[in-house]
């Protein structure tokens, strides 16, 4: 086993050369000294046109500033908050991916990799460290990077699965000990209340689960202390999942694949969360050609995917990329997740929002606003919750679809979205039967 060196940062990011790609580890080990020493040398023009790739980073994220335009490129597979001004003015660039895909971009070299820069927990005595709470194609770009610059940080869980890599696969080390950043849940409103109670109401025992981040999801998670013999396969998951592992709610025993462990690529929330998958075997931090493949999540049980949207419109047009022509986030698993559920036995596809926007505009739309990206399609979607029930669009018709959808539309909106309605399909709108498929 090689004997670690370690060099600071500044060092360490010299290796960074004019056109390259640099690939940044996402999420709560986003790589901050890293990121600060490669931005003072793009601030000193040692280098021009280095293109930044990630899923998404938290904490700031200054590669992504006007002040850089020509020495920076972020070409993000996700737009997260803190590059989404910059995104949506140009200076920023974004790849839709679906999130199962991103890794492959690496690793068939769609995208070449020159420096993946990482952040890793402490190794053990046989030389192997852990990505910790994100894998997602971060396990790409260190397989396939010319050189790889760890961070090695105490903070870091040494968490399983795919996670797990060898000291011999990085090139430079670097330490540190700041805090990974962290996310405390929110309060839970009303209207998140209502919608948890109408998605709790959809969930079986013996389920397997996968949910992003939010209130709706802890809502939901909030109202399952009953249930029995849950499972977690996720794309990621958060604080709201572990009062339900301690009352042994979540246990995985109606998994058909990772029997009894909770599977994720990426995870964001609480020091809590972080400690709970420190050297935790019940929990596999896996590749996302893994977690987010179709085939894998079908192999599951009763899989529900609980996802939620910006907009929707009349049909079942998912939009949850943009609103209108303004990028707000990303295809991410979406689609991934929808799909690997319908295909599960049992499985229930959802989608889940609240009906009116803080600013009260209605979120179902008899059109979807010029420019909204259609992550999911009319064909992808089963159930859509807001906090005035549930629907199930599966198997139903367009007239049938826009007649559920507008039942559950905020009660201000619904007699313009009814006018809609009548206009786009005519006269026989008013009179569609209801069909039993429904029940
Ligand atoms: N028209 C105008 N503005 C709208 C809008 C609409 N139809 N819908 C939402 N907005 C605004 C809200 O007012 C809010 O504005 P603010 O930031 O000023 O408060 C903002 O957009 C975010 O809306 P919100 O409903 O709070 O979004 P969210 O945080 O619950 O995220 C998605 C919803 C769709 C963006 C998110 O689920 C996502 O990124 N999905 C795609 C990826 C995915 O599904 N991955 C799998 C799970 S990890």
């Amino acid at each position: 086993m090689k004997q670690i060196r370690f060099i600071s940062a500044d060092e360490a990011v010299r290796v960074i050369q004019s056109n390259d790609r640099v690939h940044l580890h996402s999420v709560a080990v986003t790589p901050h000294p890293l990121i600060r020493a490669m931005c003072e040398r793009g601030r000193n023009k040692e280098f021009r046109n280095v293109r930044i790739q990630h899923i998404h980073t938290e904490g700031c994220a200054p590669y992504a500033d006007p002040e850089f335009e020509g020495i920076f490129q972020l070409e993000s597979f996700f737009v997260g908050h803190n590059v989404r001004k910059q995104t949506q003015a140009g200076y920023a660039d974004y790849i839709p991916v679906f999130l199962q895909e991103t890794q492959r971009l690496i690793r068939e070299n769609y995208l070449k990799v020159n420096v993946a820069m990482i952040q890793v927990s402490v190794p053990d005595k046989f030389g192997y460290t852990s990505l910790g709470t994100s894998v997602d194609a971060t396990l790409a770009a260190v397989e396939h990077a010319d050189t790889v610059i760890a961070i090695v940080n105490p903070n870091v869980p040494r968490a399983f699965g795919d996670a797990m890599i060898h000291i011999n696969d990085i090139d430079l080390f670097v330490e540190d000990d700041s805090e990974l950043v962290i996310a405390e849940p929110g309060p839970i409103s009303d209207t998140d209340r209502l919608i948890g109670s109408h998605v709790a109401e959809l969930v079986e025992d013996g389920a397997t689960l996968q949910m992003g981040i939010g209130a709706i999801p802890n809502a939901v998670l909030s109202m399952l202390g009953n249930h029995k013999n849950l499972g977690v396969h996720s794309e990621m998951f958060a604080d709201g999942i572990l009062p339900l592992v301690d009352k042994g709610v979540v246990n995985g025993k109606n998994k058909k694949i990772d029997k009894g462990k909770m599977v994720a690529t990426f995870l964001m929330g609480s020091k809590k969360l972080y400690n709970f998958i420190h050297d935790n075997p019940g929990v596999l931090m896996q590749d996302v050609k893994y977690t987010n493949a179709v085939n894998v999540i079908a192999k599951n049980p009763k899989v529900t995917a609980i996802n939620s949207a910006l907009q929707i419109d009349i049909t079942g047009q998912v939009c949850a990329d943009s609103i209108g022509t303004k990028f707000y986030s990303g295809v991410g698993g979406q689609i991934d997740f929808l799909r690997g559920a319908s295909l599960s036995k049992g499985g229930k596809p959802i989608i889940a929002m609240p009906s009116v926007t803080n600013k009260g505009i209605s979120k179902i739309a008899p059109i979807l606003t010029p420019g909204a990206g259609v992550v999911s399609t009319r064909a992808n979607i089963h159930w859509l919750v807001t906090e005035y029930g549930a629907v199930n669009l599966y198997g139903r018709t367009l007239q049938d679809r826009a007649r559920l959808i507008i039942s559950i539309a905020h009660p201000n909106h619904r007699e313009e979205l009814e006018k809609a309605a009548f206009e786009r399909f005519g006269p026989h709108f008013h009179f569609v039967s209801d069909n039993p498929i429904n029940k």
